[in-house]
């Protein structure tokens, strides 16, 4: 299958079999997919939360209006952002960059700069609207790969996000709920597995300048 024929195959699961759970290997490529996902310079301004245990779940599923994926799903991926995005920020990603590119630091100043220059010019929400956009590339790359791999998923954003932060204790760690994705393997009998997609035609969708 072409990854378009995978694009086609793929739709948000409303109904997972709660029987069948993913691999380890399975999960940990998910992850790396969502490792890889490009941010804004690079910052990845967001966690994402890996939950199994069930009476987390339970809870999680009260505060998404009782989806029942939240419950049926193997894994529950909770894209988390930053509320916080300042010098301190900056400088430990750049402390990253010199570790791994094995580049003293002195030499990333100018870099250093030009990304503190470009989130000091953010308003306080203007970080945490921008924090949540890169969380959503994440999401966009993490369905992209389930589909390669033949992982059923479903994109969720219907949840009461104080909620989920206070279940998860988010803004004690300095975030605050996205957006999340429920992961696993369609139930046979789910019916949304067999409706045509919809679609806007390309005419419409694009415009070629
Ligand atoms: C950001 C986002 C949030 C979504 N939230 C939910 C949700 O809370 N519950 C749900 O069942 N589906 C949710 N969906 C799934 C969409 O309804 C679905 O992707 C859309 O109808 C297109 O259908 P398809 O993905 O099956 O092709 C969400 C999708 C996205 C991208």
């Amino acid at each position: 299958m072409s990854l378009i024929d995978k694009l086609e195959w793929r739709y948000a699961t409303k109904k997972f079999d709660p029987k069948k759970k993913l691999s380890a290997e399975q999960l940990d490529n998910l992850l790396t997919a969502i490792q890889l996902a490009p941010s804004a310079h690079g910052l990845q301004s967001y966690k994402v939360l890996v939950i199994e245990d069930p009476e987390i779940r339970e809870q999680l599923r009260e505060a998404a209006y009782g989806q029942p994926q939240l419950t049926q799903a193997s894994h529950v991926l909770i894209f988390a952002s930053y509320t916080t995005i300042d010098g301190e920020f900056v400088n430990d990603f750049i402390g990253n960059v010199a570790k791994i590119r094995e580049v003293g630091i002195e030499h990333l100043e100018a870099y250093r700069q030009s990304i503190t220059g470009f989130v000091d010019r953010l308003a306080e929400d203007q970080k945490i609207t921008w924090s949540h956009k890169q969380a959503y590339i994440a999401l966009g790359v993490l369905l992209t790969a389930a589909a390669e791999m033949g992982v059923d998923a479903c994109p969720m954003e219907g949840f009461a996000a104080g909620k989920f932060d206070e279940i998860l204790g988010l803004k004690e760690k300095g975030l605050t709920a996205t957006v999340m994705a429920t992961v696993g393997f369609r139930a046979a009998d789910d019916e949304f597995s067999k409706l045509i997609k919809v679609r806007r035609v390309k005419e419409e969708l694009f415009i070629h300048v």
